[in-house]
């Protein structure tokens, strides 16, 4: 048999394993011209060896991935924590979070944990982002500026602040060179490190819904985008209808600088919802908050 002909006959063979290409030397393909038609299977030339620099031959054949593995996806773990009550099992979960080593064994937050506050019983949640100076001082959440607007949010509401739980993802006030009072967004790897806890939380408390304050904290439970684009409805965390709305900080950065009232209305507005999807009552003085005069 002609080399061509046996060249013909591997390849007809390669084929019907389901071979698409074979590689081969460079002279093999011109020799496959001569066979008349087009080779059955594709033929694609293998690299020349570099001899000349003495590398190991090529390898035949090589596999090329053309999609990427999907990015590793892990399930955040719910703490276990003992107690016969939401308030027990609160405390002890507070108790784990001063030691936990995840957090503490990260450089960009400080060491003073800033865990909760509110009332177990809560049907609404806010989460923030992380604690601040102020928060830093007295050991809780939303105490400072942001703190106050906050208050006068769940006011405004018609609740007060004991009757809400208020939370952060990040458990710890982001550290920051030549700190002062100044305060940062914590990163993703610090929010992941703390997540646990702000899940954990969730599941034991089961409001009817969470509010994430900023992009920040959205992201941290998981929605990501921009507050602009995801306030005005309601997302999922862990099943919980979860609105999305300005952080208490932009409204006062707004006031000063910006179209205060336009932010103060969009996040009325988020707050009406958030009362409907409550079944709290809603007076009509509440309804016209910022309506257009
Ligand atoms: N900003 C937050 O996100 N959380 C706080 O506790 C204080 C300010």
């Amino acid at each position: 048999m002609s080399a061509t002909s046996l060249l013909k006959q591997h390849l007809q063979q390669r084929q019907l394993q389901g071979k698409t290409h074979v590689a081969m030397r460079p002279g093999t393909m011109e020799k496959l011209s001569g066979l008349g038609r087009e080779p059955l299977v594709r033929a694609v030339a293998e690299p020349e060896p570099l001899r000349s620099l003495g590398a190991a031959p090529a390898p035949a054949a090589r596999i090329i991935r053309d999609t990427p593995p999907p990015p590793e996806t892990k399930k955040v773990e719910l703490l276990e924590v003992a107690g016969a009550t939401i308030e027990e099992k609160l405390a002890a979960l507070r108790a784990m979070a001063e030691t936990w080593e995840p957090a503490l064994a990260m450089t960009g937050l400080r060491k003073t944990m800033v865990f909760a506050v509110g009332s177990a019983q809560a049907s609404l949640m806010f989460v923030g982002e992380a604690p601040g100076a102020e928060e830093e001082k007295l050991r809780e959440p939303f105490v400072g500026p942001a703190g106050q607007k906050l208050t006068a949010i769940i006011k405004a509401m018609g609740l007060d602040r004991p009757q809400v739980y208020i939370s952060n993802i990040c458990k710890f006030r982001p550290a920051m060179d030549n700190q002062g009072s100044g305060n940062r967004k914590p990163e993703a790897a610090e929010m992941r490190a703390c997540l646990p806890f702000v899940l954990t939380e969730i599941d034991l408390i089961k409001p009817k819904v969470i509010v994430a304050l900023g992009a920040t904290a959205a992201e941290g439970l998981g929605i990501p985008g921009s507050v602009g684009g995801l306030r005005g409805r309601f997302h999922s965390t862990s099943g919980i209808p979860t609105m999305v709305t300005y952080h208490p900080s932009y409204l006062l950065r707004e006031e000063k600088t910006g179209d205060g009232i336009r932010a103060k209305r969009a996040v009325w507005e988020d707050m009406l919802k958030v009362m409907e999807q409550l079944g709290l009552p809603i007076s009509e003085k509440q309804r016209g908050y910022f309506l257009a005069k």
